[in-house]
């Protein structure tokens, strides 16, 4: 599977590029990076250092550093460290990101392999947003979109950041909007099955123990993430909310989907809520009548997600 990961390293995202790097089946063509868990400076460093450590041999292009419309956000250090990566002090790159930007790096790797590559969204949807803007036919030459984000209420989960607005969409809902609305095939991996998902420390441990370099990485990142999660939701670990979006993409079988019209809401207290229709339902010619029909998650087989995720990363 060829595939972009368009991603804003964090914590999460750190694991998740890991995974997919790890994972024999998938063909990293490109990493670009997107404003988010820390500013697209620090996030992009982020993604040139886990490059470099552990030998990742992707191009990283830098992408948005703000959101479409909405004032940008200050990024959540108290989620994923003043550097995004747990404050662990990881080391500086020594290289740098191509000098093509990321939208233009999407839409000329589309256009170069009509039809096979896979986008991986684990951040804001900006590059992605503005990838279409550049150049709307990419939309019928991608394979599938597969994105970490937003929230339909499934197993009574509608909000991380907001009663009803998940991070990555509330954080540029108008790119959201624009994204869930083009007419390409997309796969929503939302707070529905992510919250399912979490990596309880005596997995996480014999993961870590197994994984060499990658593991005592993931294992020091992750201190932060974890304590975060155990004080504000009281769990022992914590979702693993990117890597979800990675394992649907390499197993789509242990997600439950449902069909519909998404779109996000773009303003008012309501801002990054994501909105499904079902094509079974009726309602009077309105917002979402002509909006493609997409994918949600709505159920995961979290033990095998999880599963999948150790298998990979302690493969001998
Ligand atoms: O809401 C979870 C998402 O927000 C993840 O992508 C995480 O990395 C943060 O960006
Ligand atoms: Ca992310």
């Amino acid at each position: 599977m060829k595939v972009i990961i368009d991603t804003d390293p964090g914590i999460d995202d750190a694991m998740a590029l890991l995974f997919a790097h790890y994972a024999n089946d998938i063909e990293l063509l490109g990493i670009t990076t997107v404003f988010g868990n820390g500013t697209i400076d620090t996030v992009t460093q982020n993604t040139l250092t886990i490059c470099e450590q552990f030998q990742i041999n992707a191009p990283v292009h830098q992408g948005a550093g703000a959101p479409l419309q909405v004032a940008v956000d200050p990024p959540p250090a108290f989620v994923h460290g003043n550097d995004g990566l747990g404050d662990i002090d990881a080391p500086k790159p020594k290289g740098a990101a191509r000098n093509q930007s990321a939208a233009n790096f999407i839409v000329e790797t589309i256009l170069k392999h009509p039809n096979e590559i896979t986008v991986i969204g684990i951040g804001r949807l900006t590059n992605l947003a503005i990838a279409l803007q550049q150049h709307p036919a990419i939309a019928q030459l991608v394979k599938k979109v597969v994105i970490m984000g937003g929230a339909l209420g499934s197993n009574a989960h509608t909000g991380n950041v907001t009663p009803v607005a998940e991070a990555n969409i509330y954080g540029d809902p108008h790119a959201a909007d624009q994204v869930l609305t083009a007419p390409w095939p997309v796969t929503l991996v939302g707070l529905d099955v992510t919250m399912q998902c979490i990596m309880h420390r005596p997995q996480l441990q014999k993961i870590c123990s197994a994984a060499g370099a990658a593991g005592r990485f993931m294992w020091a990142i992750s201190r932060h993430f974890e304590s975060f999660y155990s004080a504000s939701r009281g769990i022992n670990g914590f979702p693993m909310h990117d890597t979800c979006a990675i394992a649907y993409a390499l197993a789509p079988h242990l997600f439950t989907t449902q069909s519909g019209a998404i779109r996000a809401v773009t303003q008012g207290i309501s801002r990054g809520q994501t909105i499904m229709v079902s094509p079974d339902r009726k309602f009077p010619a309105g917002a979402w009548t002509d909006a493609p029909i997409q994918q949600g998650c709505i159920d995961i087989d979290a033990a095998a997600v999880l599963n999948l995720f150790q298998r990979v990363l302690t493969r001998p």
